[in-house]
């Protein structure tokens, strides 16, 4: 019988500094009242100048190798789901790389904006399942305060910085993971963006007076393909899982916004305990959500031996995923 791949160790790690929606005030036309209702965010983790995507990332991989046992020599490859890398070139898996001295893994980055990590969690499933001696670090980690327009209050009350990591390894028992669904809609890509610092588009006065080095966000429209994607990609991997929404012990769901995860509770008719929420801690973090929500459930005890466990993300390109789990 093919052996799943299980989570052997979680961590995470977010910036020191913390700025409120109080802070934000003082900054922008907004209120606290306005952010905490449409939103759910009361505060998010913001890095400072010098720290970078990739010391979040590998302070975090430290954590998960930790709480594993695990020896950094002994990873064989690492993936890191981002969408704001320290660089272009290098990955930012090869500066987790060098940061752990995990001299024997491979190393990747994987570019599927807020479901990155559920991406990278995938591909290091299909690579234990060849292989269940093979130990992967899978990791969500961004720093996208750099790539927020601190002028647009429809989008800088929203986004954050963090990482999150789990160490993926062959299962012993009948835990791990069960399914995996990725799914893409490139045909609305021009909803949810950052256009330029790619190749496109040339860094000039006429980029930087767009503002193209910044996320640029139809708030609505995302929100309208978000709450759809994600509660079909929730029925689609639960149904390949072979589970009715009784069976769910605990949902974490991308944490973009609080009424995107009430939408999700009532229409997959669960109690508000089997839904984790800590987008009011840590704002929208992309790719870094999930690990970060998983690491904090993990180490806060809510995740039981036996337990099944659905994750869901969604974000630009459009790109969505799911992932069943038993703990
Ligand atoms: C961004 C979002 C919170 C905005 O909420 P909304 O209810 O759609 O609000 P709207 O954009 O319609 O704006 C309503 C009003 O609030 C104003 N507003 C926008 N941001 C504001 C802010 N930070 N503070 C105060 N007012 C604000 C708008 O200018 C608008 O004013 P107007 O009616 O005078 O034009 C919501 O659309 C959303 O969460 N979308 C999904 C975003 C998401 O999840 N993205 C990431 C996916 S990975």
């Amino acid at each position: 019988m093919i052996k799943r791949s299980k989570i052997a160790g979680t961590g995470s790690c977010v910036p020191v500094k913390v700025l409120t929606n109080k802070d934000l005030e003082s900054m922008i036309d907004t209120s606290d009242e306005w952010i905490t209702t449409r939103t759910g965010i009361r505060q998010r983790h913001i890095a400072e100048p010098d720290e970078n995507n990739s010391d979040l990332a590998a302070e975090a991989a430290r954590r998960a190798l930790s709480m594993a046992g695990v020896d950094a020599a002994d990873v064989d490859l690492i993936i890191v789901g981002t969408l704001t890398p320290d660089m272009p070139m290098p990955s930012v898996a090869c500066l987790v790389q060098k940061a752990l001295g995990a001299w024997n893994a491979g190393a990747f980055d994987v570019s599927a904006t807020c479901s990155g990590f559920l991406y990278s969690l995938s591909i290091a499933d299909k690579f234990v399942k060849e292989n269940p001696a093979m130990k992967i670090l899978a990791i969500g980690s961004e720093v996208l305060s750099r790539r927020t327009n601190w002028q647009d209050r429809t989008t800088c009350v929203l986004f954050a910085d963090g990482a999150g990591a789990a160490l993926v390894t062959g299962s012993d028992d009948q835990s791990g993971l069960i399914s995996t669904c990725l799914h893409a809609d490139g045909k609305v890509w021009d909803l949810l963006t950052i256009r330029g610092l790619g190749t496109a588009y040339p860094v000039d006065q006429d980029l930087l007076s767009k503002g193209w080095q910044y996320i640029e966000m139809k708030g609505r429209d995302v929100f309208k393909h978000a709450v759809k994607a994600l509660e079909s990609v929730a029925n689609e991997c639960m149904e390949r899982a072979g589970w009715n929404n009784d069976d769910l012990d605990l949902l974490i769901a991308h944490q973009a916004n609080i009424r995107i995860l009430d939408f999700l509770r009532e229409r997959l008719n669960l109690p508000s305990e089997k839904v984790f929420i800590n987008i009011d801690k840590y704002g929208n973090t992309s790719a870094a959500s999930i690990p970060i929500a998983l690491d904090e459930a993990n180490r806060g005890g809510r995740l039981k031996k036996g337990d099944n466990i659905l994750l869901i993300s969604f974000g630009g390109g459009f790109t969505w995923a799911g992932v069943t789990m038993r703990w």
